[in-house]
C-alpha cells in the first residue's frame, strides 16, 4: 500500500509518498506566501494551503498507481489561529505560529490569570505564538470577527477538514493551544471561559494516529483516489518529526532546524515542567509526551542573512570561507530574534543583532555568527532540559539547516552531544505517512511503525577540543541578551 504525508510548513507543503516498507517514493514541495503586515506579526492564507496542497497532491500521484494509496495524514505548523464562521467561510488571514502581536494578552494570561493557575489548567504558561492568547487578540481588536466564530482550528486541521469533512485535532497540536488539559488530554472548560469561547467551536480530540474518516468523494474524484482513503489526525509538526525521526519512548531527542529552531524531548509518561515553563509539557504523536523548546527563527535567520542581506541564494557559497580553525574562535555575536523569541526568553520584543565586530571582521565572521547564534539559542534549551534533570546525550537532527555538515559541526560542538543523522532527512512529511500507514492497520503501533522504518546512516560527535572552545563563547553569548533586554522595547 502507499501513504501519503503531508507537511504543512510555513514556507511550503511538502508531500511524501511512503510505501509499506517505509521507502519514499517520491516528494513534492509547493510554496505559498506568508505575510507580514506589521512589524512581528505573521499571517498565511488558509486557502493558499488548501490549494496548494492540492496541486501538489495531483503532482505527487502523477504516474503512481492511485488505487494502491490507502491513507493521508499529517505534520503542521502548530499554534496558528484559524477561525471558521457558522458556514465554513475562513473569517480572516491565520495568525501564525511566530506570531508576536500578543504580547498584551500574553502578560494578561502570565500575570493577572497567573502562570501557576495556567499551568494547573493546561500544564503550560502563556506565550505570545500560541493560539489562546491570540483568540483573546481578536476578541478585543476584531469584535465584529470574533463575534462570527463558529469554528476554531490549528492548521493542519483546516485540511483535514476540507479533505475529510471531519472537524478534527490531535493532542500533540492541540497542546500549543494553551486550551487542553495536557494531562488529561481534554479541553480545559476554565481556558474556553477565560478566552471567551465554548467547547463546542473547538476540534474533537483524537491521537494522532487515529482515522478521523475517509476522503471526501469530491475530491477523492478530483485526484482520482478511491474515496475509501482512510484520513487520519497527525500531529504537530514537531511531534510528527519525532515519529520520523524514530524519536518515541523515554529520554530520545530530535532537533528540528526548520524555519523554527526545536529541541524535542520524548517521555514515555507526562512530564511536569515544575515551574520551569520555557520548555512546553505537549502529548506526542505516539500516544505519549513531551517537552520541546522552540526558536522561532532558526534556519529562517540564514535564509535572511543569505537572502535579504547578501542578496544571494548560494548559501554553501557564503559558508566556505568558515574553515575548521575558525570554529569556536568568532569574536562576532548574533542574537537570533528576528521574530522575538520563544524558548526560553518568552520575548516577542526581542530582536536579532549583532554584537562584537571590528574593522578587520568580515562577512564571513558575520555568516558564521548567525549559524553560531542559532546553535546557541538551541543550546538554551538544552539548558533548561539540564535543569529538570533530563541528562541528554545525543539526539537527531533533520530540518533543512541539517542539511549544512558545517551547521551540524557547530550544534554538535555548542550543544556537546551526538548527532544521528537519520536516512530520511523529512521529519514531519516522514512521520505523516507513518502516522497513516498506523492507521490503516499496516502497523499495530507508532513505535513499532518507528522500528520497522527509521534508520540511523550517520552521525558527529563532539570533539572535546571544540566543544570547550564553544563552552566559553556561550558563557559570553548568554551574557548580551540580558544586556539588551531593557532596550529592545525602546526601539520599537
Ligand atoms: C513549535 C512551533 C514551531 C512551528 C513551526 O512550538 O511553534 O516549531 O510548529 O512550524
Amino acid at each position: 500500500m502507499l501513504y501519503i504525508g503531508v507537511d504543512l510548513g510555513t514556507s511550503a507543503v511538502k508531500l511524501l509518498l511512503m510505501d509499506s516498507e517505509g521507502e519514499i517514493v517520491k516528494i513534492v514541495s509547493k510554496e505559498y506566501g506568508l505575510s507580514f503586515p506589521h512589524p512581528g506579526w505573521s499571517e498565511q492564507e488558509p486557502l493558499d494551503w488548501y490549494e496548494q496542497s492540492i496541486a501538489g497532491l495531483k503532482e505527487l500521484l502523477e504516474g503512481q498507481d492511485k488505487s494502491q494509496v490507502a491513507g493521508i495524514s499529517f505534520g503542521g505548523q502548530m499554534h496558528g489561529l484559524v477561525i471558521l464562521d457558522k458556514d465554513d467561510n475562513v473569517i480572516r488571514p491565520a495568525i501564525l505560529w511566530n506570531d508576536g502581536r500578543t504580547t498584551e494578552e500574553t502578560d494578561y494570561l502570565n500575570q493577572v490569570i497567573g502562570k501557576d493557575v495556567l499551568e494547573k489548567y493546561t500544564a503550560n504558561i502563556a506565550y505570545a505564538g500560541f493560539t489562546a492568547p491570540k483568540i483573546l487578540w481578536v476578541k478585543k481588536n476584531e469584535p465584529e470577527n470574533f463575534a462570527r466564530i463558529a469554528k476554531i482550528m490549528l492548521p493542519k486541521d483546516y485540511l483535514a477538514y476540507r479533505l475529510s469533512g471531519t472537524n478534527c485535532t490531535d493532542y500533540s497540536d492541540a497542546s500549543g493551544m494553551l486550551l487542553l488539559d495536557v494531562e488529561n488530554k481534554c479541553w480545559s472548560k476554565e481556558m474556553c471561559d477565560i478566552c471567551g469561547i465554548t467547547q463546542d467551536m473547538l476540534p474533537k480530540l483524537y491521537e494522532s494516529y487515529e482515522k478521523v474518516g475517509t476522503l471526501k468523494s469530491e475530491i477523492a474524484q478530483e485526484l482520482g483516489l478511491s474515496d475509501n482513503v482512510v484520513i487520519a489526525a497527525g500531529g504537530g509538526d514537531n511531534a510528527a518529526s519525532a515519529v520520523g525521526t524514530g524519536t518515541v519512548g523515554e529520554g530520545k531527542c530530535n532537533i528540528s532546524l526548520g524555519t523554527s529552531g526545536t529541541l524535542f524531548i520524548s517521555a514515555d509518561h507526562f512530564v511536569s515542567t515544575k515551574g520551569q515553563t520555557a520548555l512546553h509539557s505537549f502529548a506526542h504523536s505516539d500516544g505519549y509526551f513531551h517537552l520541546m523548546g522552540c526558536m522561532l527563527s532558526a534556519a529562517s535567520c540564514n535564509k535572511w542573512w543569505n537572502e535579504e542581506i547578501l542578496h544571494t541564494k548560494d548559501y554553501a557559497a557564503e559558508q566556505e570561507g568558515i574553515t575548521e580553525d575558525k570554529l569556536g574562535e568568532n569574536h562576532v555575536f548574533y542574537l537570533p530574534y528576528l521574530m522575538g523569541e520563544r524558548s526560553p526568553l518568552n520575548d516577542p520584543l526581542a530582536r536579532g543583532t549583532f554584537v562584537g565586530m571590528t574593522m578587520d571582521s568580515s562577512r564571513t565572521d558575520m555568516t558564521q555568527a548567525v549559524l553560531e547564534g542559532v546553535a546557541f539559542g538551541l543550546r538554551d534549551s538544552l539548558e533548561v532540559a539540564k535543569s529538570l534533570g533530563i541528562n541528554v546525550t545525543k539526539s537527531t537532527i533533520v530540518g533543512g539547516g541539517a542539511k549544512s555538515p558545517l551547521w551540524r559541526k557547530m550544534v554538535c560542538n555548542i550543544l556537546g552531544i551526538r548527532l544521528e543523522f537519520p536516512k530520511s532527512e523529512e521529519g514531519p512529511s516522514m512521520g505523516g505517512a507513518m502516522l497513516a500507514a498506523v492507521a490503516c492497520g499496516e502497523f499495530p503501533d507508532v513505535k513499532t511503525a518507528c522500528e520497522k522504518i527509521v534508520k540511523v546512516t550517520g552521525y558527529e560527535d563532539p570533539d572535546p577540543v571544540l566543544t570547550a572552545k564553544y563552552e566559553k563563547r556561550y558563557q559570553q553569548f548568554r551574557k548580551i541578551y540580558p544586556a539588551l533586554k531593557e532596550v529592545f522595547p525602546q526601539i520599537q
